[in-house]
């Protein structure tokens, strides 16, 4: 039996930690608060405390015996747990710190483009004062502009022209907010097009994909309204979307593949983990928006439950480097929904009572995933961020889309979610955009 530990508190970590319990893993879990998921599958073996508590979580897996840890969350990636447990002998599913720049900083992540020539890099520059910004606009254009803070902001920190910042003021405004805010920034170009997720496993050398993935970052239904960490997400049974070619996923392979190979010359560390691709096409080929250092929320929702290959192998194969088997998914479609507080982002109402109805739920063939929701005597309620994931998984994105959806309807609260994620309206839309722009 493998003893297996997943990190974080989240749906994403809910569905990981599925995936590894599905595989024949025992599981633990070590979490922020409590995950009702999570709770379940390790048969009550968890740890609640911060999950950059690297002291607390070595004893956790010392007391154990753990065997692996699987990292969930950028923070810890980014803050060194790897490095933290490795160090005590413990293998981890996730990069180092100095390869988990990738995600944690955004100027790390552009001059390693640059440098290694990565043919989806667009252009961009950075500042870590105001001195030059205003140049930079005047060069550029403000309606061309995108800022983006250097550091983790948990997908809400990037603001772009026309949509966050609509005159060069609101540009400089946002700028120096960062700067008194002791970050650096970079200012890079505003891409037109759609935007697609390519999440994959890798072992320091190969790189392995998975289903294409689209997320939907905006609060409210037609792309309106804040960005969110992702209200929900779609992807089609034969792993490419419809705007998106064979051809386009293989540079984008081709690409991450560089960038990993980059990462080891620069830093010296092998990247090993899961690496999350942002890219966006255009009508000039596909552009690398962000890299992230470990799976997507709720993107990982769409990918893990249509595994053929077992989880527990694809990890091992990633801390043994020998990940050199084919990576088998269902040839299915699925959609992923979140379930938000009311007024999330902006004002969420939290420790409302969030009710779930399991027979119904499970009766429709959906499935359900914890994300930032609270267990208080036996009760779950919502915190201020996404509360569950309801996935629907057929042989067509239409039906899928019917089984999130109906499947929502049985879980009761405050709470909202967007109703045109994965619709063939909504997908309608973005393939007309696509083929306007490729005219
Ligand atoms: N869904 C976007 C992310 O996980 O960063």
């Amino acid at each position: 039996m493998t003893n297996c530990l997943i990190i974080g508190h989240g749906a994403r970590e809910h569905v990981i930690g599925e995936a590894l319990v599905k595989g024949g893993a025992e599981l633990y879990a070590f979490m922020s608060f409590k995950n009702a998921g999570l709770e379940e599958l390790s048969k009550n073996r968890i740890s609640i405390h911060s999950e950059t508590n690297f002291e607390e979580i070595i004893l956790f897996c010392k007391r154990n015996k753990i065997d692996f840890a699987v990292i969930g969350p950028e923070d810890p990636l980014c803050k060194g747990i790897v490095n933290a447990l490795e160090n005590k002998g413990i293998p981890c599913v996730g990069p180092k710190s100095e390869a988990a720049q990738i995600e944690g900083s955004k100027i790390f992540m552009r001059e390693l483009l640059e440098k290694y020539k990565i043919e989806s890099n667009i252009k961009s520059e950075k500042f870590d004062s105001m001195e030059g910004v205003e140049n930079y606009i005047e060069e550029n254009g403000e309606q061309t502009i995108v800022v983006k803070p250097d550091g983790l902001t948990g997908g809400k920190g990037v603001k772009v022209y026309g949509d966050h910042l609509f005159s060069r003021k609101d540009i400089l405004n946002y700028c120096k907010e960062i700067i008194d805010q002791n970050d650096s920034f970079i200012l890079e170009e505003k891409i037109e097009g759609e935007e697609f997720t390519l999440q994959t496993f890798v072992d320091g050398k190969n790189v392995k994909g998975s289903p294409l993935v689209q997320d939907h970052k905006r609060a409210y239904e037609n792309d309106e309204g804040p960005n969110t960490g992702g209200m929900g997400s779609y992807s089609i049974e034969n792993h490419l979307l419809p705007f998106i070619t064979q051809e386009d996923v293989n540079n984008a392979l081709e690409d991450m593949k560089n960038v990993v190979k980059a990462i080891e010359i620069e830093t010296g560390i092998k990247y090993k983990g899961f690496l999350y691709g942002q890219f966006i096409k255009t009508s000039n080929g596909i552009k690398i928006i962000e890299f992230n250092a470990r799976l997507g929320d709720p993107e990982a929702m769409n990918i893990l439950p249509l595994l053929k290959t077992n989880f527990l192998d694809i990890c091992k194969g990633i801390i043994n480097e020998n990940l050199h088997f084919n990576i088998e998914f269902e040839k299915k479609a699925t959609v992923c929904k979140y379930l938000a507080p009311k007024g999330y982002p902006i004002s969420p109402k939290k420790d409302e009572l969030v009710e779930i109805n399991d027979e119904k739920i499970t009766n429709l063939g959906a499935k359900y995933y914890y994300a930032s929701v609270y267990k208080k005597n036996g009760r779950i309620y919502t915190t201020s961020s996404r509360a569950m994931g309801v996935l629907g998984i057929s042989n067509s994105l239409e039906d899928a889309e019917r089984i999130a959806e109906e499947g929502v309807n049985f879980i009761e609260g405050k709470l909202f979610h967007r109703k045109d994620v994965g619709t063939l309206g909504l997908l309608q839309k973005r393939i007309e955009h696509m083929n306007s722009l490729l005219k």
